[in-house]
């Protein structure tokens, strides 16, 4: 009848726990407060080693009957334990001192920070059982985790080849950083959820607590694949409900490996993989509009003397170097001003001379400009008959002429152009031309015209 006072003793373990903390804090913060005044405080101060000592003897007791009735296993709990028992002893150590009088104040300070410190562990050993020893890490930033050496890094996912991926080892490059982006953070050595660790093909096939989590050849059987297709409601669906879930080609890809046999060395082209599926996760290279060399920044006095002089003049984004000019606020700038900008003439992508005072012999000091990307001449005296000067500016990929006398020979030069991908010419001679001419670039003249329709000459 009375078997349960035991267990139920023991779990009142946590709170119990709170009383010698309390009591014995409040002891040691007197100490420390009453300076070096040996009968200040000294009857408050025994008591409260007296009270910690007897409730710390009552928190060990409390705290083994919870281990003895609740599974924990004495590896979990043997450190918290020995050191609750010594907390309880140098508490009773501590009262006994106090009640010679040899003892000096520096000594008895120095005793009771010790106590402080080890109860403090003590405390923070018996929080690492109950919430897990992540509990406190869990939530510092990813670079404060590094540091203690704790971080589980957040794994990059997967990126495949477009060519070559039937070639690909199916488990080490597809299934393992499947794992490492969406599991390892809870199922690697440092933190066993589930006792499983899903950081190597041989932990994964020793499973979790439940056994196996693999069964080749059936993917239903599989723990691995089948607790990520359950409804995110259950409980058992992994990962978490409230974590970052893999996309569902991700499953799949799980899926196909152990339909095919969820071996170490099969390769994904031998699975029923299409590639549609592979299709997220192919690797492209975004080809960036400017060019893919690196220049050295322009110093900040360059950039300051250009606007100081109305320059338009900033960098095309933030972690660039390129620049970007433009004439916008200075357009009595002519040829003779050219020179202002040959100190940041490796830097310039995109330059803008639209209404300014140009003439056809700038073009000439333009192939200084390497890396020019962008050019607008939108109107200015530029007459075209120089145009092929262009032609080695190798970066040019967009050229702008619009409201300038260009016509259809002088552009016709740019299609020598390596790589000049749009010309602009809006309201020039040459948007008036019927040109049914094709050029290696796209020529936008403007003239959206529709068709005519037998409907616009009919009179009413
Ligand atoms: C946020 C933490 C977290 C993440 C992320 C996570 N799991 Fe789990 N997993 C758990 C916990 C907690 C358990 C134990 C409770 C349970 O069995 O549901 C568990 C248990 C499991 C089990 C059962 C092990 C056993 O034998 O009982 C499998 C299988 C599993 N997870 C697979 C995965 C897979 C696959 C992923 C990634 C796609 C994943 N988990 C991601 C927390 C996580």
């Amino acid at each position: 009848m009375i078997e349960f006072i035991l267990p139920l003793f023991g779990r009142f373990h946590p709170i119990l726990v709170h009383l010698p903390i309390g009591i014995l804090t409040f002891g040691i913060v007197l100490v420390f407060i009453s300076r070096n005044d040996q009968t200040k405080y000294k009857d408050s101060i025994r008591l409260a080693f007296l009270l910690g000592g007897i409730f710390a003897v009552l928190s060990s007791i409390s705290g083994f009957l919870q281990y003895q009735h609740e599974g924990f296993t004495w590896e979990t709990v043997q450190f918290h334990f020995i050191l609750g028992c010594a907390t309880a002893i140098a508490s009773f150590g501590l009262f006994y001192e106090m009640n010679r009088t040899s003892s000096s104040p520096k000594n008895l300070k120095l005793k009771s920070g010790g106590l402080f410190a080890l109860m403090l562990f003590t405390g923070h050993l018996g929080g690492n059982i109950t919430h897990g020893e992540e509990y406190l890490i869990e939530v510092l930033p990813p670079e404060l985790q590094n540091l203690i050496g704790y971080e589980i890094e957040a794994e990059k996912g997967l990126v495949l080849p477009e060519q070559g991926w039937e070639e690909l080892v199916y488990y080490d490059e597809v299934v393992q950083p499947i794992l490492n982006q969406n599991c390892k953070s809870c199922h690697n050595p440092k933190n066993l959820k589930g006792e499983l660790d899903l950081t190597s093909f041989d932990k994964l096939l020793e499973g979790g607590e439940d056994g196996s989590i693999l069964t080749a050849g059936n993917p239903e059987e599989s723990a691995l694949y089948s607790r990520l297709v359950l409804p995110k409601e259950d409980e058992d669906h992994m990962p978490p409900k409230e974590k970052k879930q893999p996309e569902k080609e991700a499953i799949e890809l799980i899926r196909a490996w152990i339909d095919l046999g969820a071996t170490k060395s099969s390769k994904l082209g031998e699975s029923s993989i299409s590639p549609e599926t592979l299709e997220p996760f192919f690797h492209r290279v975004e080809k960036s509009f400017y060019p893919e060399v690196a220049v050295e920044a322009a110093s900040d006095e360059s950039l300051s003397r250009l606007k100081s002089e109305s320059f338009f003049a900033e960098k095309v984004s933030e972690n660039s170097n390129w620049l970007m000019i433009s004439c916008v606020n200075f357009q009595n700038f002519s040829n003779q001003d050219w020179s202002k900008l040959t100190e940041v003439k490796n830097q310039i992508v995109y330059l803008d001379f639209t209404g300014t005072q140009i003439t056809d012999a700038i073009l000439d000091s333009l192939n200084m400009l390497e890396n020019l990307t962008v050019l607008k001449l939108n109107q200015t005296g530029i007459s075209g008959k120089n145009l092929q000067v262009l032609n080695s500016n190798k970066n040019l990929k967009h050229l702008y002429l619009n409201k300038t006398r260009v016509d259809l020979p002088s552009i016709q030069v740019l299609n020598e152009h390596p790589i000049l991908e749009k010309v602009f010419a809006f309201d020039t001679p040459l948007a008036n031309n019927e040109t049914k001419e094709k050029f290696n670039f796209i020529l936008e003249i403007g003239k959206y015209q529709l068709p005519a329709l037998p409907t616009d000459t009919i009179v009413y």
